[in-house]
Order: C-alpha cells, then structure tokens, then sequence
C-alpha cells in the first residue's frame, strides 16, 4: 500500500487505484513548506474531525481535484456551507461500501469544532478494508477501551496513531492503543509540527521497540510502502 506522509496528521494512502487522503493541514505547516499542494490530486479526502490542524486545506485541495469528502455527518454539511458539497457524511459504528474499501467511522476521544467556531460534530477515527489491506486511522484521541473492539472485530494491519501528547496521546499510549487494536505495524502521526507536541524520536523509538512493535516514525514529504 502505497502512503505518502505530507506532515502533522496528513497523508495518502493508495487503495484499489484510488488515493485516499487524510485530514490535509499543509499550508499552516511550517514543517511542510517544501510540499506542492496543487500536486495533490486525491479521489477522497477523510476528515476525522473539525479542527483546523485538520481539515485547512480540505477546501483547495476538494476543488482541484474533485474529491468526495468522508466524514461525520456535521462536518460535511459545514463544508456544503462553505460551497463544497460533495460529501458523504457518516456517524459512529456506521460502515459504507465505497469504491476503495469499506469504511467504518469510529470513536475517538477528543473535541470537534469548525475553523468559525461552528459544531463539528463528536470527533473520530476510519477503519478501513480493501482488499488485503486493513487500516485503522485514529484521529485525534485519548486511549480508549473501544480500541480493544477494534482489535476483536478486525485483523489491523497498520495503525496510524497520534503519538504527539499533550492534546492526543502520546508515545506510551499509542505502544498501548497498537496493541489493544493488535496492528502489525505503527506510523506515527500528530508530532513535532507545533511547540506542544515537539517528541524525542530516540525515546519514542525505544518504546516502541521495547514491545517489540514494528513502528515507522515518517519524515514530511517521503513515501512508504507499507
Ligand atoms: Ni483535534
Ligand atoms: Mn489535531
């Protein structure tokens, strides 16, 4: 599976040919600055909530290229209200068939405000099935027990976790949370791009290894075959 990692909680990952894009916060990055956002052309852009450091640049990247966008149902409706309505909105436990895979939208334990201060809806996470692939994209969120759910009721593949603290949870949760939702492997997400999520790679690393959990710590603009 194809993924690339564009910074903070951003990337794409590549499923039946179509690219999936996730929570895109590139243009308020300071970390990403040698990223093209006019070269990223996604077929669906997956939002796990309304928080600024996720959905910034939904709207440019929706319009140039046409994406569907996935998420709760007050997150969608919000972007129809900005001018862009093609959205499929979820809730919940819900699963929807699409081209790519089957998503199901799932808890997180967090806030969901719009950029204008408007509702955004509960905050969470994608499971996602397509064919040999199953991926678990957490969003942002505490550890929670609904992650032991995940890992009953699906094989993970690969688990993309905040792993940041202070506003999610941080590197001793995630080992946790990869292991409740039993992943094979980990990438690293939400870390480093402002002051209050700044992590040592070398100790983050280290507990991950420690629990001898494959984990990928990915670098803002790099590809990875996972
Ligand atoms: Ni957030
Ligand atoms: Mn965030």
């Amino acid at each position: 599976m194809k993924t690339i990692y564009y910074g903070h909680s951003c990337f794409s990952v590549e499923l039946k040919g179509k690219t999936v894009l996730f929570d895109p916060f590139i243009s308020g990055n300071e970390k990403a600055r040698h990223i093209d956002i006019a070269s990223i052309n996604p077929d669906y852009i997956l939002i796990t909530h309304g928080h600024a450091d996720h959905v910034a640049d939904v709207l440019q990247i929706a319009q140039q290229s046409g994406a569907t966008l996935v998420s709760n149902f007050e997150v969608i409706n919000w972007f129809a209200s900005q001018g862009y309505d093609k959205g499929h909105p979820m809730n919940h436990g819900g699963r929807w068939e699409f081209d790519f895979g089957t998503v199901q939208y799932v808890n997180a334990v967090h806030s969901s405000s719009m950029p204008d201060g408007s509702y955004g809806g509960n905050p969470g996470g994608f499971i996602i099935t397509s064919n040999d692939d199953c991926i678990y994209v957490s969003g942002d969120t505490a550890l929670t027990m609904d992650m032991k759910i995940f890992g009953e009721m699906n094989t993970i593949d690969t688990a993309f976790l905040c792993i940041g603290d202070n506003f999610t949870m941080g590197a001793v949760e995630a080992v946790t949370a990869a292991q409740w939702v039993k992943a094979g492997q980990v990438f690293g997400l939400h870390f480093d791009t402002f002051g209050y999520i700044e992590i040592d790679h070398a100790a983050t690393l280290d507990l991950f290894a420690q629990k001898s959990m494959p984990f990928i710590l990915p670098e803002i603009g790099k590809e990875y075959e996972l």
